[in-house]
């Protein structure tokens, strides 16, 4: 990131909140699901998971491919056929909190998929790609969001009339997170965010979603098969095998192996490390 970039970014920023737009609501929103259970075709793809996630908390799913991760918050948004159990809005006012799979609920509640390729429109602009859930929610200043969106994830008007197949991977990954936080949602449901990344650009996608969640108070729920880099990234996390929960503890336990169960210490062993330093910002150039 040169200099240049970062004061521009930086005064920007300042602008956004004194217009007030980035602001969390007062009363931030957490979530709880109970008792979820997703089948398809008679198979129990998710066996009545429950947990819950604190108003600006993260909170990490862990588990071999095919566990069942993907599809909590899949279900979470309505995307997957929940047989039984309830996914609620947690407010911490007393605020009416939107109903699941309702527009509201998607405001609030925005998911960042693992595959920018196939998240992004091939055919269209960043530009058009920010504008959409725009025009969708009737929300009015595109132009403004637009600018704000794409400086707040590290790229800038720049990218604005770029295609997808015009942007590197973690750049792609930006443009899917600006694209989230757009409507300025309350909660991130990330599904893998940085698995298709080379290390050192997943360092500084994590890092950003890190800056972004304490700048803007969200709440995330992040899905991995990297133990290190739920450890890293959230507080506390939910183990998954075979769509039931293993077990629910803390990160920093799992950071002093304090953990309960073989599989839980088998994923450890098989989880790759997430190197911090790799994190360090480019020092010239476009962010990767
Ligand atoms: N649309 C679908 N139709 C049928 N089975 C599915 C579908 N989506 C996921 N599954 C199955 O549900 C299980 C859990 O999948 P998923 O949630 O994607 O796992 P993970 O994200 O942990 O890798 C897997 O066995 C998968 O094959
Ligand atoms: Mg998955």
């Amino acid at each position: 990131m040169n200099d240049t970039r970062t004061a521009r970014h930086s005064a920007k920023n300042t602008t956004a909140f004194e217009l007030g737009a980035s602001k969390p609501a007062a009363g931030r929103v957490g979530i709880e699901v109970e008792k979820l259970r997703v089948v398809y075709d008679g198979f129990i793809a998710v066996a009545d998971t429950s947990f819950r996630v604190n108003a600006g908390e993260s909170f990490g799913i862990v588990g071999e491919s095919g566990s069942g991760k993907s599809t909590v918050l899949r279900a979470i948004c309505g995307l997957a056929p929940k047989q039984a159990g309830t996914v609620q809005l947690l407010g911490q006012s007393n605020q009416a909190l939107p109903l699941p799979g309702s527009k509201p609920f998607r405001r609030l509640v925005q998911m960042v998929f693992q595959d920018p390729y196939g998240s992004l429109h091939p055919r269209q602009t960043v530009d058009r790609i920010l504008a959409e859930p725009l025009a969708i929610h009737d929300i009015g200043d595109a132009e403004l969001r637009i600018e704000r969106a794409l400086d707040e994830v590290g790229l800038g008007m720049g990218f604005r009339f770029r295609y997808p197949h015009q942007l590197s991977g973690g750049q792609r990954q930006r443009i899917a997170i600006a694209r989230a936080l757009i409507l300025e949602p309350q909660i991130l449901l990330l599904d893998e965010p940085t698995s298709a990344l080379d290390a050192s650009v997943q360092a500084e996608v994590l890092n950003l979603l890190e800056d972004l969640r304490g700048k803007r108070g969200l709440t995330f729920i992040m899905v991995s098969h990297d133990l290190a880099v739920v450890t890293h990234m959230c507080e506390r996390l939910m183990v998954m095998q075979r769509g039931e929960t293993v077990e629910l503890l803390s990160a920093a336990d799992l950071a002093a192996s304090r953990v309960t169960h073989e599989y839980t210490r088998k994923l450890m062993v098989a989880s790759t490390g997430f190197r911090r330093d790799a994190a360090k910002p480019s020092t010239q150039g476009e962010p990767t």
